[in-house]
């Protein structure tokens, strides 16, 4: 029975699951190991909270009570009470792997732990937890409070049950689960970030502007965001360390990061978050 659910990370996945999970009714606890980043991500879930009032989605009351069923600390201690545990930290394996040994001695023995992983191998981040059957894929997508899809993703080792319980706290908070199996960067990443690496190939070589290719694919393909917007959207350092594992897991050069991309990174211009990216949002 999942009552109480933890989430490892304050940054924009972590807050989304949040948001949405207390909306459903459950009890949420953030735990992020940067203290200073605590206050920035309750203001996040009362803005977006906020935004989802004024458009008539939720009641003022609906969203005090959301407000009140989160708490959020630098304490790892205070995951101690979880029954499933949402791992949403930065995706790079080692760091991962470093929070799974500092969480997994505090967790509840039942308690479940999932990752929000957006593209790395469940089997192997599993294998470094001490819960490989209670130990899955969530990966929800951003904006979370917007988007209807969840895939989930089993590792080699994961139960039954696991995935029965994963599947059933995913449909309380409204949205529609899809199964992938374990290959690299899942089902939406591998057909998504090909595309928009290819966008910052077409910028690259020069065949169209910013504006240009944006404008091209949202009034050509009918999509919401251009790939450059969406790209800056999601972090270009998220976006790199996707193609990177698409690149490095199947071996094929056609998942070669753009080099365009990568200097972007080097240059820590990451999108909307650092203030730069494709658009300047200073
Ligand atoms: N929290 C709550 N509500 C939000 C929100 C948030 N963070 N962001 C947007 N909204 C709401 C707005 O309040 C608005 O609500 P109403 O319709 O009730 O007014 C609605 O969403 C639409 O927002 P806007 O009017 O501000 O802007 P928009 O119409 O341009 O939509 C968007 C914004 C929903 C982000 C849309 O541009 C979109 O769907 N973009 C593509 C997003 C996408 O592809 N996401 C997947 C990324 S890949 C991924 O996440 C996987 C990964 O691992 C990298």
């Amino acid at each position: 029975m999942i009552k109480n659910i933890g989430i490892i990370g304050a940054g924009q996945m972590g807050c989304g699951i949040a948001h949405v999970s207390a909306v459903a009714g459950y009890k949420v606890h953030i735990y992020d190991v940067a203290k200073e980043r605590i206050e920035p991500a309750l203001a996040t879930i009362n803005g977006n909270l906020a935004r989802q009032v004024s458009s008539g989605k939720m009641s003022d009351d609906a969203r005090n009570q959301a407000l009140s069923r989160i708490t959020a600390s630098a304490d790892v201690n205070d995951l101690a009470n979880a029954d499933l545990v949402i791992e949403a930290a930065t995706e790079d394996e080692s760091v991962k792997r470093k929070i799974y040994a500092q969480v997994c001695p505090v967790l509840k023995p039942e308690a479940i732990l999932a990752t929000n992983t957006s593209s790395l191998s469940i089997t192997r981040l599993a294998s470094s937890t001490d819960r490989a059957e209670r130990f899955m894929g969530i990966h929800f997508m951003n904006p979370v409070p917007v988007m209807k899809l969840v895939e989930l993703v089993r590792g080699i080792a994961t139960d039954e049950e696991t995935f029965q319980a994963a599947r059933e706290f995913v449909n309380t908070l409204d949205k529609t689960t899809t199964v992938a199996e374990d290959f690299p960067a899942f089902i939406v990443n591998r057909i998504l970030l090909p595309m928009i690496n290819e966008a910052i190939y077409t910028l690259y070589e020069g065949v169209g502007t910013v504006e240009a290719i944006d404008t091209a694919m949202r009034l050509g393909a009918n999509h919401p965001m251009g790939p450059l917007q969406l790209a800056d959207f999601i972090g270009l350092d998220t976006c790199l360390s996707i193609m990177q594992v698409l690149h490095d897991g199947l071996a094929d050069s056609k998942y070669r990061p753009c080099p365009l991309l990568v200097k972007y990174v080097e240059a820590g211009w990451l999108g909307r978050k650092s203030g730069r990216g494709f658009y300047d949002y200073r």
